[in-house]
């Protein structure tokens, strides 16, 4: 079994992250190789940034930053599920990836983006630019989910169309070729 991990990036009041990721996380069970867990920031809520030292040192000197290097130093992939807010992704999401370091290092990564008419895409761009620093490897192709407030029902329930049960699909083939290659290289180090 791999530890895959399912963060959702935006923490707002009234956020439609949890509509998108309780879906996700669904169809993640479906893969009996993944033993699914969802974070969520919001519930995490990290400070803004406060560790004297960088990351890499791993010389941690507060808890909130203990547990979220033991969260995620468990993981064997992650599927991060993002807005877009002014052409990026939420800030929550840039302040947890840079507490850590090696935690996310060599493990594969996918994405889930929504929002308008670019559905998200334009977050991804800068997003990828960011992890590939502490060495997470970007897979592609995404899920990418256009007007995505269309999608969700009045109870907050999300409700893909079939383009968007097959994108999940493809995700979810490409993290089981990703995930035991690079535990493998993990391991061996
Ligand atoms: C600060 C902010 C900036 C936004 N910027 C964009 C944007 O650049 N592109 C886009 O498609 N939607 C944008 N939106 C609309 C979001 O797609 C929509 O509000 C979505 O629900 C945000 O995700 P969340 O509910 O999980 O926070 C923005 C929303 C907020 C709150």
């Amino acid at each position: 079994m791999y530890e895959l991990k399912i963060i959702i990036a935006s923490t707002r009041p009234s956020r439609k992250g949890p509509s998108v990721a309780s879906w996700i996380v669904e169809k993640a069970k479906d893969y009996k190789e993944f033993n699914v867990e969802l974070l969520d920031l919001a519930l995490i809520n990290l400070p803004m940034m406060d560790e004297p030292e960088h990351p890499r040192l791993k010389k941690y000197q507060h808890e909130h930053t203990k547990k979220w290097s033991e969260i995620i130093d468990g993981a064997d992939a992650f599927i991060f599920v993002t807005a877009e807010y002014n052409y990026g992704y939420p800030a929550p999401l840039k302040n947890a990836i840079d507490y850590l370091s090696q935690e996310w290092s060599y493990k594969p990564l996918g994405f889930v983006s929504y929002g308008g008419i670019a559905a998200g895409t334009r977050a991804l761009q800068s997003l990828r630019l960011v992890v590939s620093a502490v060495k997470l490897v970007a897979i592609d192709p995404a899920v990418n989910i256009p007007f995505f407030a269309h999608h969700i029902d009045e109870d907050g329930i999300f409700k893909p169309i079939d383009s968007m049960n097959h994108s999940a699909h493809t995700l979810f083939q490409e993290l089981l070729k990703w995930t035991p290659v690079l535990k493998a290289m993990r391991d061996k180090k």
